[in-house]
């Protein structure tokens, strides 16, 4: 299965993320608009970047009750967007309702549910009181979600063995926790893989960030990965 590299567009100001862009043009198809920069520059800059050429994946994590999060999901509806993600701890009815909203309003968009976060490990779930192993823990999320029909997971390279196996193929697993063989560090990301191996293993989508912003070269390091990819 082809798998494919989306950058994670975290750096502090556009003009900082405009060269990578610029040099990135033609090869990178993907960008993802996390946190940071919607923060920072709003739905303008997600209408700047597709018109750059590039698909847009805004990572909102959306974790509200189910109506105010279908009614951002409507609002969400005309940005030139190609995947969504929301939290699929808010529950089955907060994922339904914003299914619902996005096949009325957005029908091709990709709605992504976070399962659990790459930076957290077991020790992590337990002190929110969650007993199981990450693996588990992922497992349930991920069978939750599809069943209150998201097109697709966030999770960590690391589980999509097991949700390959439980899931339809049809299911997309996007994966950030990404560090290419020989990085130094893998700053606060815990469940981590190389990206050949996450494309081994299955991932539909790599999210990469730290790897490509923090390199000598960004445009460099993210050719790199592609071909790491084939793609
Ligand atoms: O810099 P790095 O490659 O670690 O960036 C990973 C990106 O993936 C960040 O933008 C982060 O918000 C996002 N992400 C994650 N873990 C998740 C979901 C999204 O690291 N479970």
């Amino acid at each position: 299965m082809p798998c494919d590299l989306i950058l994670a567009l975290d750096v502090p100001t556009r003009e900082q993320a405009a060269p990578i862009l610029r040099q990135l043009r033609g090869s990178l198809r993907w960008v993802k608009i996390g946190l940071q920069m919607f923060t920072a520059y709003g739905p303008d800059y997600v209408k700047a970047v597709a018109d750059e050429g590039f698909q847009v994946f805004l990572d909102l994590k959306l974790h509200d009750i189910p109506n105010t999060v279908a009614k951002a999901v409507e609002s969400l509806a005309p940005l030139p967007i190609g995947m969504l993600t929301l939290h699929t701890l808010g529950g089955r009815e907060m994922m339904a309702a914003a299914r619902q909203a996005q096949q009325q309003t957005k029908p091709e968009l990709l709605l992504l549910g976070v399962t659990v976060l790459t930076s957290m490990d077991g020790t992590a779930l337990n002190e929110i009181g969650v007993p199981a192993a990450p693996e588990a823990q992922v497992g349930r999320l991920g069978e939750l979600a599809v069943s209150a029909g998201l097109n697709g997971l966030v999770c960590s390279p690391l589980e999509v063995g097991l949700l390959r196996q439980r899931l339809p193929a049809s299911v997309k697993l996007v994966t950030p926790g990404i560090r290419p063989a020989g990085e130094a560090g893998s700053d606060d990301q815990k469940r981590i893989m190389t990206p050949a191996d996450a494309a081994r293993a299955g991932s539909s989508y790599i999210v990469v960030g730290r790897p490509i912003l923090k390199a000598k070269d960004p445009a460099a390091a993210a050719r790199a990965i592609l071909a790491e990819l084939g793609a």
